[in-house]
């Protein structure tokens, strides 16, 4: 799969690839990563590649000519994602199904945004990664590949992983145990080393309810609504 970031920053990108189980994927070509400068395509003499509001108010913009030119040169046929504090909430879905397009672009903004123009022609999807407001679009990129990369065939490697994990079945994961059985103090809980796997598995998912329950009050109604609706 081909991710493309459309940044003026490429030295905030490309350093994440460079390690762990995303420099794995890039080197087994699972997935392929590249940016692209809009400063490379500013037809300005001094390269630039802002400008102020028209209308007026605080802060410069991103302009629409490089970005526009930028994105020729990429091929209209990919995927526009433009992560914006204004978008959708990025979920745990949109990863699973983002993960079966085969080029995805991510336009990274900088300043107080992007020329309207620009993102009417051009988003396929806005998305925002939380109620906060960061300095550029990168580290929101960034969190989306992460998540889309490892739901993509053969980069986590132990695949069986995926359909345990938190917001599969909408509720979070059960906690995990590892050795040593007694830790300061504190042992696992007990039925977790008999090997009976009902009995565990009965377990987790008392345990992923309570968790789920305590920790997210939001996502427990989405799963006792659930409930109602199959009981119906
Ligand atoms: N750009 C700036 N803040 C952002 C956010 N919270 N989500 C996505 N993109 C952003």
């Amino acid at each position: 799969m081909d991710f493309t970031f459309v940044t003026l920053f490429p030295n905030l990108v490309n350093p994440y690839f460079e390690d762990s189980i995303l420099l794995r994927a890039k080197k087994s070509g699972a997935v392929r990563i590249d940016c692209v400068n809009p400063r490379d395509f500013s037809l300005d003499k001094h390269k630039k590649v802002d400008d102020y509001k028209a209308g007026g108010g605080a802060g410069l913009l991103m302009s629409a000519q490089p970005l526009w030119d930028a994105f020729k040169s990429i091929g209209e046929e990919a995927y526009f994602i433009f992560p914006s504090p204004a978008g959708k909430s990025f979920s745990q879905n949109d990863a699973k199904r983002l993960s079966k397009k085969k080029h995805i672009v991510f336009v990274c903004g900088r300043y107080e945004g992007i020329d309207e123009r620009v993102v009417e022609t051009y988003a396929d999807e806005v998305f925002s990664i939380g109620d906060f407001v960061l300095t550029g679009g990168e580290l929101a990129s960034l969190c989306m590949c992460d998540a889309i990369s490892r739901m993509v065939e053969n980069v986590l490697g132990n695949e069986e992983s995926l359909l345990e994990e938190s917001f599969e079945n909408t509720l979070l994961e059960a906690p995990s145990f590892t050795k040593p059985n007694v830790c300061d103090g504190l042992s696992i809980p007990s039925d977790f080393l008999k090997g009976n796997h009902a009995i565990i598995s009965g377990l987790k998912n008392r345990m992923a309810h309570a968790k789920t329950y305590f920790h997210r009050p939001d996502l427990y109604k989405i799963v006792k609504n659930k409930r109602n609706y199959y009981a119906k």
